[in-house]
């Protein structure tokens, strides 16, 4: 397990790397952009780095094979979770091949010097599969709810669910057709088991909902140029303290922004950065004449 830097509470402090759409084998992927985002997160030291999906262009076994290369080269701790380019052409027979189940939980419990810090036995991360065989849109399916509740076993710990397509439209993305068809009917069920961060990707443009109490957190494409309006391509970094979960932003330049605070005690959203700027505002909505 790899340990945080920096002063006393950020070194208690749990850091997840969020990737998504890393399209790999898509015209528009980017080696030098990867290579970067690899060697931030390595300086970054997380606990835990998720990939929510789209590791690949057409889910072609040399596409996977490349994706895993890339992320042979993260030192953390890696959970994957495929996409729906992903389940293009049975690419889930080659994803179960090199990265095993599609449905999986991690879980890693704290020391006590650790679990007092930050207010937490420790953290479960579970990941589900919403893709569909040569589909866009995203599904998890009521079937599917029973096994979720039941990986949530530690109700003290800090509570992660990760997931390809989202449960709320991402502003700034255009029209919108691949929500959770059933996001519905699975938005309850992760307020009722407490979820503290839903993690999502797929289109391509970061953005932060606080619903219930969960923060949803969109990644944007990792190192694709398949970005929308002037939203460039990002990463997230999430940081869990005993008292709120801030998400920062990578952006390919180096900047480092924070985005979102929220307090786990009042489970409410208490700063907001990025998607109310002027800039993003203007860049990727169409105005209302
Ligand atoms: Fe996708």
């Amino acid at each position: 397990m790899t340990t945080g830097r920096g002063d006393g509470i950020a070194r208690s402090a749990l850091r997840i790397a969020q990737l998504s759409s890393m399209r790999c084998g898509d015209v528009t992927f980017d080696e030098g952009l990867m290579r970067a985002v690899i060697e931030r997160v390595n300086r970054l030291g997380p606990d835990l780095v998720v990939v929510v999906g789209d590791l690949t262009e057409a889910g072609f076994r040399w596409e996977f094979e490349v994706a895993a290369g890339w992320l042979g080269g993260l030192e953390a701790e890696t959970v994957v979770v495929p996409g729906n380019h992903d389940a293009r052409n049975v690419g889930t027979v080659h994803y179960r091949q090199l990265f095993g189940d599609r449905f999986s939980r991690y879980r890693t419990a704290f020391d006590p010097w650790r679990a007092d810090r930050l207010a937490a036995t420790g953290l479960t991360v579970v990941a589900v599969d919403s893709s569909q065989p040569d589909l866009d849109e995203g599904h998890v399916g009521r079937e599917r709810y029973p096994w979720i509740r039941a990986q949530f076993d530690e109700p003290a710990d800090v509570k992660v669910l990760m997931v390809h397509h989202h449960l709320m439209a991402i502003p700034g993305t255009g029209r919108d057709l691949n929500v959770i068809t059933d996001a519905g009917d699975l938005l309850p069920v992760l307020d009722e088991i407490g979820v503290d961060v839903v993690l999502t990707g797929h289109r391509h443009v970061p953005y932060f909902w606080g619903l219930n109490g969960m923060l949803l957190c969109n990644s944007g494409t990792t190192a694709s140029r398949r970005t929308r309006g002037l939203v460039p391509p990002s990463w997230n970094e999430l940081q869990i303290d005993a008292s709120t979960i801030k998400v920062f932003l990578h952006y390919e330049d180096g900047r480092r922004e924070l985005s979102v605070i929220r307090s786990r005690t009042t489970r409410a959203r208490i700063r907001e950065a990025f998607h109310v700027t002027g800039d993003f505002l203007s860049s990727n909505h169409i105005p209302i004449a």
